[in-house]
């Protein structure tokens, strides 16, 4: 059936892809789609790993229906997350298979019974527990906080498969190629880090503990339930998000400024043009308002460099740089270098809270720290010159 993809003899790509949801988590944007990777393993016995959201119900049905054939049934569904991006067709699943036994461990059966109302037969293992297909084995990794407190990997022994859900997965639609080999993955990179930088980044420490734990396994295999199977090179993005969870960055500068009547916007261009002449070839720069900040996390995450600038609003931060800095802060994000700049008319507040934000600990702020008051002077604009200047020089230390 189409649709239905062997990643070997016995395990199947039974995923659906979604080009409908314009909101991922109804806030990140996916304009190349994102693919809900579910996986039929067949020994004597059948299991289902992983399911998809639940507006995908049909297809998805058939496809299960079309491998299992008529008088055979699944006897396992293996529950490595409960988001319902990934749990939505378990109720389904059940329905088609009344004996179908849930697995997962003891916080997926509290999730089980409290999205889904699903008790019975609900069988919780522990760490590093296994289960014999007849033929294939699974051995269940507990991996807790990538993404959520209930997530374990999947490991198929005889076939060296990693079923490793969230954990090294990206966005953008798989359209039926699969496969690392398959696809442009030039065209997939920004969207693998978008992924991480929205959605896993804030469990980065997860992220390398899992890392770690998974080290001993052999792996053939890596069969993520977003974005391509890595089956050429796995080692390719576990390195990818090894390095990011890591907070490990590239040399250059994100510039992220907010301006309403364009006072803020020229200190912008005074600092872009200053890291221009420091020879600082990468720097992006987003209008706040402009470009949302799912694409803006990717940049943060990506250079070493990051420099904000607002006006004032309201006597603080405009909402928008108000927005990104709360999101920043949440994310925990590290190692990096900033600087702040912005403006005023009357009270002040939107410089302070941003020097405020770059003064938590984690990052280190550089100076100069540039407010202007109404239009920038010559000296503010020779402040901003500065700022990009040492903003070079920090970066390339
Ligand atoms: C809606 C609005 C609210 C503002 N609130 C404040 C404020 O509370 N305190 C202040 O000092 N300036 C405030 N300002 C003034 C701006 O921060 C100041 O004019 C700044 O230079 C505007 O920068 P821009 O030209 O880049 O938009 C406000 C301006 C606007 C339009
Ligand atoms: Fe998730
Ligand atoms: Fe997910």
């Amino acid at each position: 059936m189409r649709g239905v993809i062997p990643i070997s003899e016995n395990i199947f790509w039974v995923g659906v892809n979604d080009h409908e949801t314009d909101l991922f988590e109804a806030i990140w944007p996916l304009p190349r789609g994102v693919s809900y990777n579910s996986y039929l393993v067949m020994g004597e016995k059948v299991a289902v790993i992983d399911s998809v959201k639940g507006s995908f119900l049909n297809h998805y049905v058939e496809k299960i229906r079309s491998l299992v054939g008529i008088g055979r049934k699944v006897d396992y569904i293996v529950v490595n997350h409960m988001e319902p991006d990934h749990s939505g067709a378990i109720t389904a699943l059940r329905q088609m298979f009344p004996d179908v036994k849930i697995i997962g461990n003891k916080k997926t059966a509290e999730f089980l019974r409290d999205f889904y109302r699903l008790t019975e037969n609900v069988i919780t293992v522990e760490d590093g527990g296994t289960i014999d297909l007849g033929g294939p084995r699974l051995k269940f990794v507990f991996t807790p906080m990538v993404h959520w407190p209930e997530t374990i990997v999947t490991y198929e022994e005889t076939q060296k498969v990693l079923f490793s859900c969230d954990a090294f997965g990206g966005f953008g639609a798989l359209d039926d190629r699969i496969f690392d080999d398959e696809v442009d993955l030039a065209y997939y990179q920004d969207e693998f880090l978008r992924y991480y930088s929205n959605i896993v980044g804030r469990y980065s420490e997860m992220v390398q503990r899992a890392i770690t734990k998974l080290k001993g396994l052999p792996i053939a295999v890596i069969a993520p339930s977003h974005g391509p199977i890595w089956r050429k090179n796995p080692s390719h993005i576990v390195t990818l998000y090894d390095r990011w969870s890591r907070h490990e960055t590239e040399e250059g500068v994100t510039l992220v400024y907010a301006s309403m009547y364009g006072n803020t916007r020229r200190m912008m261009e005074a600092i872009s043009l200053s890291l221009a002449d420091e020879g600082v070839e990468k720097v992006r720069v987003h209008d706040i308002s402009r470009t949302h900040i799912s694409f803006v996390l990717v940049d943060i995450w990506r250079f070493r460099g990051m420099i904000f600038g607002s006006p004032t609003y309201n006597t603080t931060l405009f909402p928008l740089m108000q927005n990104l800095v709360d999101v920043l802060r949440n994310d925990e994000l590290k190692n990096r270098y900033i600087g702040v700049f912005g403006s005023y008319s009357w009270s002040k507040g939107a410089v302070s809270a941003l020097h405020d934000f770059a003064c938590c600990g984690r990052l280190t702020l550089v100076e100069p720290v540039v407010e202007s008051k109404c239009a920038p002077t010559e000296t503010d604009i020779e402040q901003c010159v500065l700022l990009g200047k040492n903003m070079a020089c920090a970066i390339r230390k």
